[in-house]
């Protein structure tokens, strides 16, 4: 397990937890890495990446998340070599931009009836996995050849659809980490990138 820097938590913004640290803990950030970190809740990722990597970008649909990760990364004297965009998924990313990592812990439970302030950072769809399935198509087209994706995913969660959008994207996957809570397996997949599949006509 890695040291970590110190951070602020705002309100209403995911707090570091077993999944985080899962996440991160599968990563070996390096120096010649451009990294995404998509969903960047309070930035412990993009901090960490920062401290490593020669570039850096976390986004985040929460607006207050987007600054929690902001103020975290002048706390650690990273904000020169990290930026913070506000972003649903990957849509304010140039189309020329391309990363060597892109990592996500996603909002990854499937929808009930009780909803909360924290739905955004929970709740992944119906199925827990639609937004994963979304977010791999975006991911697979700012990936360099080679270059690496790193979800989690929850055994609560349909887990075969997010294989099967791994696959019809061009990756090779492996599972990288997994851990049992108390209701559920959290796992960490990565896939690595194969090059966008030619269309025969
Ligand atoms: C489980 S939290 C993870 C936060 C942080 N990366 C961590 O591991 O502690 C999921 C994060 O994804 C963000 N998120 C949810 N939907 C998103 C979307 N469509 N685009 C970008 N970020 C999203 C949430 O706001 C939340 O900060």
């Amino acid at each position: 397990m890695r040291e970590y820097p110190e951070i602020d938590v705002s309100d209403g913004v995911y707090p570091p937890s077993d999944d985080t640290y899962l996440l991160l803990d599968a990563i070996n950030f390096k120096a010649e890495d451009s990294v995404l970190d998509v969903g960047c809740g309070a930035g412990l990722g993009t901090v960490i990446a920062a401290c490593k990597a020669s570039s850096v970008v976390g986004i985040d649909i929460s607006l207050d998340a987007a600054k929690n990760t902001a103020a975290n990364l002048k706390r650690n004297n990273m904000e020169r070599t990290a930026g913070v965009v506000q972003s649903d998924l990957l849509s304010a990313i140039s189309s020329r931009s391309k990363f060597s990592i892109i990592l996500f812990n996603p909002p990854y439970l499937p929808a009930d009836d009780n909803s909360t302030m924290m739905d955004h950072a929970h709740i992944g769809g119906k199925l827990g996995s639609e937004l994963t399935q979304k977010f791999i198509g975006q991911a697979s087209r700012h990936l360099i050849d080679g270059g690496e994706l790193f979800v989690v995913v929850s055994t609560l969660a349909d887990t075969s659809t997010v294989m099967k959008a791994f696959r019809n994207y061009g990756f090779q996957i492996e599972r990288v980490a997994e851990k049992s809570l108390f209701f559920e397996k959290i796992q960490v997949l990565r896939g690595i990138f194969r090059g966008q599949k030619e269309t025969v006509l």
